[in-house]
């Protein structure tokens, strides 16, 4: 079963640690997730983008996979899965397809549009007992081939995105998605801490957990962060691990050309790298 990230969220912040939302991208991404936060007894958010839905043949074969594994595999612990900078038409298609969990990001649009947006899905969320994520102050990345620094966001409109009613706020304090900038100046502690003292209660969210220093993670968690996404990293390993696997030649010997044997190295450091993100983030045996 599918669950609203409100409970698991709610119990991180009490508890002083995060909940990762890792980011799936098709079967063996979603089964090597759903595994690890199993073995791990971890609760766990399944983020998946617009696009990332798209490339799975749409939000309705990607609830009918999970909710498909989650029963087969016999996952007990608790798993939502997330619309990751949902649109607000995005939010609509993905609340009708039965996901338990929405991101709408309306951070780059005017605050007016951004509050009024949010304002309806709090209501349909609500209503149907989903967690929505808002976003102030867009994540910073890679657009063209530019890396654009991370915004940080305004505190008061914050608190006023937060006052909604809103399950988990996402604001930039210097994060940006993808690898970091040799220059990135890190993350900045005094916005968060600016943040947390105007929205008091709401579980905050990092976005952009690829390349953060475990130090600052540790930090931003003890400030109020209560979940963190990661998405690039886990592409990494799994290419680091394919490539190995077929410069080593693997591929060509016996049945090595098998897609079950192919993808397996990648699976397995995927698996690797959300254990090793669960143990940073402090969320096992927290199920
Ligand atoms: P990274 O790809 O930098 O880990 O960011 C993931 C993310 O924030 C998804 O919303």
């Amino acid at each position: 079963m599918l669950v609203s990230a409100k409970d698991m969220l709610n119990k991180a912040r009490d508890g002083k640690y995060a909940v990762g939302q890792f980011n799936i991208n098709n079967l063996e991404w979603t089964k090597a997730i759903l595994l690890t936060a199993q073995e791990c007894n971890s609760p766990v958010i399944l983020g998946v983008s617009e696009g990332a839905g798209k490339y799975m043949c749409g939000f309705n074969t990607v609830v009918a996979m999970t909710k498909g594994m989650i029963d087969t595999l016999g996952i007990t612990v608790p798993v939502a899965l997330h619309l990751d900078h949902g649109t607000y038409e995005g939010a609509k298609a993905c609340i009708n397809a039965g996901f338990s969990s929405i991101m709408f990001d309306g951070s780059h649009l005017p605050f007016e549009e951004n509050f009024a947006k949010t304002t309806a899905l709090v209501n349909t969320c609500e209503v149907l007992g989903l967690s929505l994520e808002a976003e102030v102050g867009a994540i910073g990345g890679e657009e063209d081939g530019v890396v654009g620094m991370g915004e940080c966001a305004d505190p008061d409109e914050c608190k006023k995105i937060a006052d909604l009613g809103v399950t988990m706020l996402a604001a930039g304090i210097g994060n940006i998605h993808g690898k970091y900038p040799e220059n990135w100046p890190g993350l900045s502690f005094e916005t968060l801490e600016k943040i947390k003292a105007k929205v008091g209660d709401m579980p905050l969210v990092l976005h952009g957990g690829t390349g953060i220093p475990d130090d600052q993670i540790k930090k931003a968690i003890s400030l109020g962060v209560a979940k963190i996404n990661v998405n690039t990293e886990c592409q990494l390993v799994f290419q680091e691990a394919t490539r190995k696997y077929i410069e080593e030649g693997k591929d060509r010997i016996g049945k090595g050309f098998d897609p079950r044997k192919l993808l397996a190295p990648g699976f397995e450091a995927i698996k690797a790298k959300v254990k090793e993100k669960m143990e940073l983030f402090g969320s096992v045996g927290k199920a």
